[in-house]
């Protein structure tokens, strides 16, 4: 069978025709026929705590896509997907990163968080959780998950953060909605509980 490329905005690209899931194929454009067939080794993710075998997707696939359509944790938002909205944040290893621009073979090995397990083992939200919802934070919500991760970054390390703190840890998290100041407020308060 020869190879075929595949352009998407997913990052699957030259894959051999035998690779490419068949409910996939109409939302794809057919290319050129001149790559190698593909290799595809399988990965081992961390999301949440629990371990998942990723073995049916390029390498170079964006993390995003790995959480949204592979494991089906569509909290992560696709914005911009070239890092400049933070609609996608989450965590790897407790720093937050914009999982439209990781690969997936970057985070192989790594422990990665997303919205969905950022409350704790018993289900208790987390205090931000609990502020975004005691300050009515979200107006339309697409970007709230990729705030909240990024202020949860934030809380980890500074737990007492000044408006500047706050200001500097969110400002590549943006919102079309402006809900920036109950944004700080819901810091404030968050981290305030906390420390109670
Ligand atoms: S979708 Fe990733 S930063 Fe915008
Ligand atoms: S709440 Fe609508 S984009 Fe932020």
């Amino acid at each position: 069978m020869g190879a075929l490329r595949w352009y998407c905005d997913r990052g699957l690209r030259n894959l051999c025709e035998s690779c490419v899931p068949a409910a996939l194929l109409p939302s794809r454009q057919r290319g050129t026929i001149d790559t190698p067939p593909c290799e595809i080794t399988p990965m081992r993710l961390t999301v949440n705590g629990k371990e998942h075998l990723v073995d049916d997707v390029d390498e170079s696939t964006p993390l995003l896509w790995i959480l949204r359509d592979s494991l089906g944790l569509v909290g992560t938002k696709y914005g911009c997907g070239i890092a400049h909205c933070g609609a996608c944040t989450v965590h790897m290893n407790g720093t937050p990163v914009r999982s439209c621009s990781v690969p997936v073979s970057a985070v192989a090995g790594q422990q990665i968080t997303t919205i969905e397990g950022l409350a704790g083992k018993d289900g208790k939200r987390h205090p931000l959780q609990t502020a975004w919802i005691d300050h009515d934070v979200p107006q339309c919500g697409y970007c709230q998950a990729g705030q909240i991760m990024s202020a949860a970054a934030l809380l980890r390390h500074k737990p007492k953060p000044t408006d500047a703190d706050i200001d500097a840890a969110m400002s590549g998290n943006l919102c079309r909605c402006g809900t920036y100041l109950r944004i700080r407020k819901a810091i404030h308060a968050a981290a305030q509980s906390a420390g109670e």
